[in-house]
C-alpha cells in the first residue's frame, strides 16, 4: 500500500490496524559508467515497495536525493547537505507522527545517508521529550540498508567474486536492471574491475575513481541476477520490518 496513492480515508483505516510507515531512502548521485543516476533510491523504492506487498506496509514517498557530497565533481549528481538531510527526515517523521505513526522503517539505499540518519533519530527524540517530557509519544525510528542481511551479500559473493566493490556495485545495478529493464546501458569499463580504496572530498574521489566506480565490475550485472536480488532483499527486510513492530 503506498501513501502517494492511498486517500486519507484509507490511511485513517490504516492506523486502526498498525502505527508502522516504511520510508525509502536514497542518493541522486553518479553510479559509475552504466549505473543510472538514480540508482540508490530505486533500489530503495522498488525493495520498499516490495515490502510493503509482502507485509501489508504502508510505504511512503521516496526521499530520493541524499547525502553525496562526495560525488559532486560527476554531472548530474545532487546532494543534501547532512543538516538539510536530518532537517527533512525531522519533517518527514514529525509529519506522520501528528496522524499518530510511531514507528518508521527507513529502506536505505545509500551507505552515505547512514550518520546522518542515525543522528536525525536522537535529534527527533531529544526534540519530542524536550517539548512533552513523559508524554511525549513512543516514536521509533531504524534504518535498514537493503544490503544489510545475511541473503542479499550472499547472493552478491557468488555472482561477483571479487567484483562487487563498494560504489557503483553490479548487486545495485542489477536491480535497477531488473526494475527499469528500458534503462539498461551497455558501456564498455577498462580496468574490468576498478579500483578500492577511501576518498574524501568530492574532486579527490573524482581524482582517484575516474570513472565513478570503486572496486565494482557492474558489467557484470544482469536483470536476471537483478530478480534474485530483489527477492532476497524484500524477504529479509520483511523479517526485519515485523520484527521491528514486535519489538517490546
Ligand atoms: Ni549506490
Amino acid at each position: 500500500m503506498q501513501l502517494l496513492l492511498s486517500t486519507w480515508a484509507e490511511v485513517e483505516a490504516y492506523l486502526k490496524t498498525s502505527k508502522g510507515i516504511i520510508l525509502p531512502i536514497g542518493s541522486t548521485e553518479q553510479h559509475g559508467p552504466n549505473g543510472l543516476i538514480g540508482t540508490d533510491a530505486l533500489c530503495a523504492e522498488v525493495i520498499a515497495r516490495g515490502v510493503g506487498d509482502a507485509t501489508g506496509a504502508l510505504v511512503g514517498p521516496t526521499i530520493a536525493v541524499g547525502m553525496a557530497v562526495h560525488h559532486m565533481e560527476f554531472p548530474g549528481s545532487m546532494t543534501l547537505k547532512p543538516s538539510t538531510l536530518m532537517a527533512v527526515v525531522d519533517d518527514y517523521v514529525s509529519s506522520l507522527a501528528e496522524h499518530g505513526f510511531e514507528r518508521f522503517f527507513f529502506i536505505n539505499g545509500h551507505g552515505g545517508n547512514i550518520a546522518t540518519l542515525r543522528a536525525s533519530f536522537f535529534e527527533i527524540y531529544a526534540r519530542q521529550r524536550a517539548a512533552r517530557g513523559r508524554e511525549a509519544p513512543d516514536l521509533r525510528c531504524t534504518v535498514a540498508s537493503w544490503w544489510e542481511n545475511a541473503a542479499v551479500p550472499q547472493i552478491s559473493r557468488e555472482l561477483y567474486p571479487g567484483a562487487e566493490g563498494s560504489h557503483a556495485t553490479p548487486s545495485e545495478v542489477a536491480v535497477t536492471q531488473y526494475a527499469f529493464p528500458d534503462s539498461i546501458k551497455s558501456v564498455p569499463m577498462e580496468p574490468h574491475v576498478a579500483p578500492s580504496g577511501s576518498f574524501y572530498d568530492a574532486r579527490n574521489f573524482r581524482r582517484r575513481y575516474p570513472d565513478g566506480r570503486i572496486g565494482s565490475a557492474p558489467s557484470l550485472a544482469t536483470p536476471e541476477h537483478g530478480k534474485r536480488l530483489f527477492e532476497a532483499a524484500v524477504e529479509a527486510l520483511s523479517g526485519q520490518y515485523r520484527s521491528f513492530l514486535e519489538e517490546a
